[in-house]
């Protein structure tokens, strides 16, 4: 089988490719034969060494991929052949709150998904909804998650129909959450950099769209698109949170995901405590949040948007391609 690697820090040329045997599954593991993958921009950040989780060294790369169990190990029924199945980034991380035992994570300090075949836990698989194509679900496992995490993963029970979301950019996790808010029934407000990308976010649901690079205040702009109230929810994922809690309404809710923004600057506590907000960090979801999320987008018949498809030898143009800021959608990579 091939088989991509690559080392924290080595940047797209680093990227190599490999033969290997194919493995043989252990005691309660699966042999998957991936059919797709797809890339976030944690395999950026993986590629630059500033991922903020431990990369093991020649690591295969890539969390998210979805494919087909070929064969069993002892213990998993061999019924199972020919499941089409998705992985859990953190695969031991099934329910509840996530703690430092569930660090281990696929594409990172465990091999990945940039290969043809992957051992993988049975524990760990999720089940592709039957409507989605291998491509379409090889985008779920990391930022869809996240996003679900997002809108739901709270204390509090999560969004309200009704209530008004922030999601700010086009990225992976800012589009399913557009998606994922629309079908809980929230009003969106998209914040965006270009005319054309604004014209996708609206006609994907969003209910209004905020150009941020025309309008620098644009939690201003928020406020007054709410009557003055601010947002119910920002998903933060720009890293900019002195701004979403100018956005967000007294005591609102900000889900910090991501900083993807190279113009972040510290946080004036005076503004976090005047808020009043909830910020809460999260990282993508347990096994349990990944089944809800793919029952609600199969009883939704829910597609994600695909910017891109790649072959398995061309992954280093995928790369470049995400790496390049003009995609709207995710990157895949057929294998
Ligand atoms: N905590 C977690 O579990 C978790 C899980 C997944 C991802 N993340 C993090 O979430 C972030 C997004 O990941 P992703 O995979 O969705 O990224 P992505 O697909 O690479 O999205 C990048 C997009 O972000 C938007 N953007 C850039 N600068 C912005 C700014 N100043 N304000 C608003 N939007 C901006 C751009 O869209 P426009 O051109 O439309 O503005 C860009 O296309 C990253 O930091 C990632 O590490 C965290």
């Amino acid at each position: 089988m091939r088989t991509y690697h690559v080392n924290s820090g080595a940047g797209i040329d680093g990227l190599s490719v490999r033969e290997h045997e194919v493995p043989v599954p252990g005691p309660g593991e699966v042999l998957v034969a991936l059919r797709a993958a797809s890339l976030s921009f944690r395999e950026l950040m993986v590629l630059r060494g500033d991922y903020v989780l431990p990369v093991k060294p020649d690591v295969i790369p890539v969390s998210d991929g979805a494919g087909e169990i070929v064969a069993v190990g002892p213990g998993v029924d061999p019924a199972r052949i020919g499941d089409r199945v998705m992985a859990t980034l953190f695969p031991s991380w099934q329910d509840g709150p996530f703690g430092p035992e569930h660090l281990p994570q696929l594409g990172g300090s465990l091999d990945g998904m940039l290969t043809e075949y992957a051992v993988l836990p049975e524990s760990a698989l999720v089940p592709v909804p039957t409507h989605l194509t291998f491509q379409e679900a090889a985008t779920l496992p990391c930022v869809a998650v996240a996003a679900w995490n997002a809108l739901t993963g709270d204390t509090g029970g999560g969004v309200r129909a009704g209530q008004t979301v922030v999601v700010q950019g086009s990225g992976g996790v800012s589009l399913f959450a557009l998606q994922f808010a629309k079908m809980l029934g929230a009003h969106v407000i998209a914040t965006t950099s270009s005319q054309e990308k604004a014209k996708r976010l609206l006609k994907l649901g969003a209910d209004e769209v905020i150009d941020y690079r025309t309008t620098p205040d644009w939690p201003g702009r928020v406020r007054e698109l709410t009557g003055g109230r601010g947002a119910d929810r920002v998903i933060e994922v720009a890293g900019l949170l002195e701004e979403s809690l100018k956005a967000v309404k007294v005591y609102g809710h900000v889900a910090f995901v991501g900083f993807v923004s190279d113009t972040a600057t510290p946080l004036d506590p005076m503004v976090l405590f005047a808020s009043g907000a909830t910020v809460r960090p999260l990282a993508v979801g347990s096994r349990a949040q990944f089944l809800e999320m793919s029952r609600a987008i199969e009883v939704n018949r829910l597609r994600p948007v695909i910017d891109r498809e790649f072959a398995f030898d061309d992954a280093p143009d995928a790369y470049r391609h995400l790496a390049s800021g003009q995609t709207f959608g995710k990157v895949v990579i057929t294998v």
